[in-house]
């Protein structure tokens, strides 16, 4: 048994799957993928009202982390719960903390089956990053609470809703943090939301109270060999534009004067200069199927975002 912790019991998983943070960058696409599966309905949670069109496989309710009665309302009927919602990009750290504190509370008391939720790699040790800490304290919060999980733990997302590296490339630039050597895994949010997918819907038990890693079959990548690839794959050459280490360490307090979000990047960029922020994928390969390559995906973002020639 190489669950981290004892199997608890669990009933058949059902087929109502509640996906909290289905508006977001990475939500919408895990939402577009369970739609796909069958025999599930997917009911999709945000603070604003959405309309399910003409597709009967998804219904939207109205629910705020904040607001632990609507919780109740959103978690009704539900099986599955899928969590990617966060609150520190665009609003406030409150939500990972007190927000996911509120949802595991609800997912408790509507005795869930299995809470499938999106975390960090290596995480625990990363104390000093505070969205990095919320995510290790909503992990030992679903522990306690008795409901059966799934910890999916994403490295960096190399693409994002405002894709730097993408538009780098574009103007012949690939822009890097502190040195071109330390490794650290990465992932792309199309790769990301099906393995969401997958732990949400697996049928088999021996998934619940496990912690899953996610990265690429051959391993964490440095800057220069990020650059490499994607200069291979997009056949452009890059000139490096990197800021150096030097400049996070002189500007992470006077950043916390006046931004909670800058300071917590620049925390989190001195935690990737460790080198530990590496992920352990034989637990996705296990559950979820066959990590991809570096090259692979970065072969697929490159075409979804018109880079190759
Ligand atoms: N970027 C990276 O490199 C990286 C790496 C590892 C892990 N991650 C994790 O990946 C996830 C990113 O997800 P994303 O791209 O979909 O995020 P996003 O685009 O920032 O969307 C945030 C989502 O959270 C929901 N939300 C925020 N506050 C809420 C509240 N009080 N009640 C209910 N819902 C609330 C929003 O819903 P409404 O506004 O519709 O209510 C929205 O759907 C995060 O969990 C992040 O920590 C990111």
């Amino acid at each position: 048994m190489t669950n981290d912790e004892n199997t608890k019991p669990t009933a058949h998983i059902g087929k109502k799957i509640l996906v909290v943070g289905a508006t977001g960058f990475l939500g919408s696409k895990i939402v577009q993928n369970l739609v796909l599966e069958k025999n599930t309905v997917v009911r999709a949670m945000s603070r604003r009202c959405a309309s399910a069109g003409t597709n009967t496989a998804l219904e939207w309710v109205k629910g705020d982390m904040m607001d632990p009665t609507s919780l109740d309302a959103a978690l009704k009927n539900v099986d599955v719960v899928i969590s990617s919602a966060n609150g520190y990009m665009k609003e406030t750290l409150e939500t990972d903390f007190l927000g996911n504190k509120n949802l595991i509370e609800a997912a408790a008391r509507a005795k869930i089956k299995r809470f499938v939720f999106l975390s960090i790699v290596n995480c625990e040790e990363a104390s000093s990053v505070p969205h990095f800490h919320a995510k290790k304290v909503a992990e030992d919060l679903i522990k306690a609470s008795g409901v059966p999980y799934v910890f999916v733990r994403a490295p960096a997302f190399l693409d994002q809703s405002s894709d730097y590296i993408a538009n780098g490339v574009k103007s012949g630039r690939f822009y890097a943090v502190g040195d071109m050597t330390t490794k650290w895994s990465y992932v792309m949010t199309d790769d990301l939301a099906p393995c969401l997918v997958k732990a949400a819907i697996y049928s088999g038990e021996d998934i619940n109270n496990n912690t899953i890693d996610i990265g690429w079959s051959d391993g964490p990548k440095s800057q220069k060999e990020l650059a490499e690839i994607v200069s291979a794959v997009t056949n452009t050459k890059l000139s490096m534009w990197v800021v150096p280490w030097i400049v996070f360490h002189l500007f992470k307090y006077p950043t916390k004067l006046f931004s909670e979000l800058g300071y917590d990047l620049i925390q989190m960029f001195l935690f990737f200069k460790k080198g530990s922020f590496v992920s352990d994928i034989t637990k996705q390969e296990r559950f979820l199927g066959s990590a991809p390559t570096s090259k692979g995906a970065i072969t697929r973002w490159a075409e979804s975002n018109k880079l190759k020639p």
